[in-house]
């Protein structure tokens, strides 16, 4: 089964194909020369982004695979959580195709399609660190997936984002932060532990960006290289702090890390001595992708308990799901 899948929830307009859990093509048109004038993303740009580039992106992917677009036998795409209008285009499009084709449109939680991206099987315990999302999940099987925290304030990538923007390292600078940490001094400055003291399953990140721009302020001539490598070695530690203790309470031994963030080399390493089956997805496949839409929605449409999956834990009411001629019942 040819699946499309469709994910266009913020600044990336990503198309993917996949067949029997393997990617065919994952094409990904970026936005982030269009909002980094801006520092940040502008949603109705975005939008109008999505829209003017969308057709393009599908005939790119469908060459990619060496497919017609005849071939595809069914369209999954992103309905939630994302930008509205955003999400608009890339669902509006995929209702649309799917409509035309005359095959099922199966609608995919963003999160889901990033857990479907680390190809790994439930269950597991799932960190979520992106741009938009910090959480842990406890997914006991694909139609049984429970929250068992979040962030309190921002995102972990998000606090990557704001804390590269007071080093002047433009936007999204997540990377670029990793990069020019990787040249400093990890304890070279002092900065505040987030949550000590609290040992729930929750993080927060905007005590320790607003003492990155307090430090600034107070020396704007510290060593930039020092700061970023001390806040790296922070944000990261405290993401891997509480998995380990979501892991230790659920008993969990295998692990999936998702999200934008998964991309960071500190916490790609940071499991190696935890005891744990530790998955990532591939690189090409950690950022926001419309292949992990795909994936997710090839599955929810071979498994058994495909209704489920479609009333699953993770919903939305935004986006009413309709069902097309051919959806599954
Ligand atoms: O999942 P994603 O592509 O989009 C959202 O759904 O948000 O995640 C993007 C986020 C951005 O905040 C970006 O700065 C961050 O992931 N990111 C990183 C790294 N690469 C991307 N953060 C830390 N280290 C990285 N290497
Ligand atoms: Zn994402």
């Amino acid at each position: 089964m040819i699946v499309l899948g469709i994910d266009t929830s913020c600044d990336d307009t990503g198309v993917g194909i996949a067949s029997g859990g393997r990617v065919l093509a994952n094409v990904v048109v970026p936005q982030t020369a269009l909002h980094a004038r801006f520092g940040g993303v502008v949603p109705e740009e975005a939008s109008r982004e999505h829209l003017g580039v969308i057709d393009d992106a599908l005939d790119t992917a469908l060459s990619h695979a060496g497919l017609e677009v005849r071939d595809i036998d069914a369209v999954g795409a992103t309905y939630g959580p994302g930008l509205v209008g955003a999400l608009l285009v890339g669902l509006s499009y995929a209702k649309s195709l799917a409509w035309g084709l005359d095959v099922p449109l199966v609608p995919v939680h963003h999160l889901e399609g990033h857990l479907a991206a680390a190809a790994a099987e439930p269950p597991f315990l799932a960190l979520i660190a992106s741009g938009g999302h910090t959480a842990l999940f406890e997914v006991t099987s694909w139609s049984e997936i429970e929250e068992l925290g979040h962030s309190r304030d921002d995102a972990a990538g998000e606090a990557f984002d704001k804390v590269a923007r007071l080093l002047g390292l433009g936007y999204p600078g997540g990377a670029a932060l990793s990069e020019l940490a990787a040249t400093g001094d990890d304890h070279g400055v002092r900065l505040p532990w987030p949550m000590q003291g609290n040992d729930s399953i929750e993080f927060s990140f905007s005590g320790l960006k607003t003492a990155v721009a307090l430090l600034l302020q107070r020396e704007p001539d510290a060593d930039r290289a020092a700061v970023a490598a001390t806040f790296e070695r922070i944000a990261i530690g405290s993401l891997v702090e509480v998995t380990l203790r979501a892991a230790e309470r659920t008993g969990m031994k295998r692990l999936v890390v998702a999200g934008g963030v998964a991309a960071n080399r500190l916490l790609r390493s940071a499991f190696d001595d935890a005891g744990l089956d530790v998955s990532f997805p591939p690189p090409g496949l950690t950022t926001d992708n419309g292949a992990m839409i795909a994936l997710a929605a090839g599955r929810r449409l071979t498994s058994v308990d495909a209704r489920a999956r479609l009333e699953g834990a993770f919903t939305i009411d935004a986006v009413p799901y309709q069902p097309l001629a051919g959806a599954p019942a």
